[in-house]
C-alpha cells in the first residue's frame, strides 16, 4: 500500500518536470519564430547570424573559390546582385530557393526535407533554415 502510493507521487514528480521542459522548449521555438523575448526577426543579420553558417556550410565553394561566380560567404555584397542560376532572384533569394530544393550545398545528399537534412551534418539544420528564412523575407540585411 506504502510502496504504491510512493511509486505513484514519483511518477507524478517526473510528468510535472517533463511538462516545465516542453513549455520551455515551446518558449523558445515561439521566440524564434515570432519574435518574442529571445529573438526580434528584425535583429537577424548576414553579418551576425547568417555568414557564420555561410562559412561553414557553404564557404568551401562560396569564399575564396567562388564557385558560381559568387563569394557571397564573405562578400555581402554579393547577395545583392541579380543571380544567374535562378532569373529573375537575387542571389540571396536564390541561396533560399537552391537550399530548399536540397541542391545547395551541391553534392552533399540535401533532400530540402528539414527532418532529414538535419540529419546530414554538411547541410543545414532547423535552426539555420529558420534563420535563412527570416533573413530572406526580411530583404537579407547586413
Ligand atoms: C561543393 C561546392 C559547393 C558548396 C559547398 C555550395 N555550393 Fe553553391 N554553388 C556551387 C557551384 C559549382 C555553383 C554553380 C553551378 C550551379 O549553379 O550549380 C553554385 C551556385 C550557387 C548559387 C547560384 C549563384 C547565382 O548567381 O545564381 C547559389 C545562390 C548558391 N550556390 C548557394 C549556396 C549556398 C547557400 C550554399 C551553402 C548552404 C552553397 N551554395 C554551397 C558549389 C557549391
Amino acid at each position: 500500500m506504502r510502496r504504491a502510493r510512493g511509486d505513484g507521487m514519483r511518477r507524478r514528480r517526473r510528468s510535472r518536470v517533463a511538462a516545465a521542459g516542453l513549455l520551455g522548449l515551446a518558449a523558445i521555438a515561439c521566440a524564434a519564430v515570432s519574435g518574442g523575448p529571445g529573438i526580434d526577426v528584425g535583429d537577424v543579420t548576414y553579418t551576425e547570424d547568417l555568414q557564420p553558417i555561410f562559412l561553414d556550410k557553404c564557404g568551401a565553394c562560396h569564399a575564396g573559390r567562388g564557385d558560381g561566380d559568387t563569394h557571397f560567404a564573405v562578400a555581402y555584397a554579393d547577395m545583392l546582385r541579380d543571380s544567374r542560376r535562378c532569373p529573375g532572384q537575387l542571389e540571396y533569394q536564390c541561396a533560399l530557393t537552391l537550399v530548399e530544393q536540397g541542391l545547395m550545398p551541391r553534392d552533399a545528399g540535401c533532400t530540402g526535407a528539414v527532418g532529414v537534412d538535419e540529419t546530414i551534418s554538411a547541410c543545414l539544420g532547423r535552426g539555420a533554415r529558420d534563420l535563412l528564412l527570416i533573413w530572406v523575407n526580411e530583404g537579407a540585411p547586413e
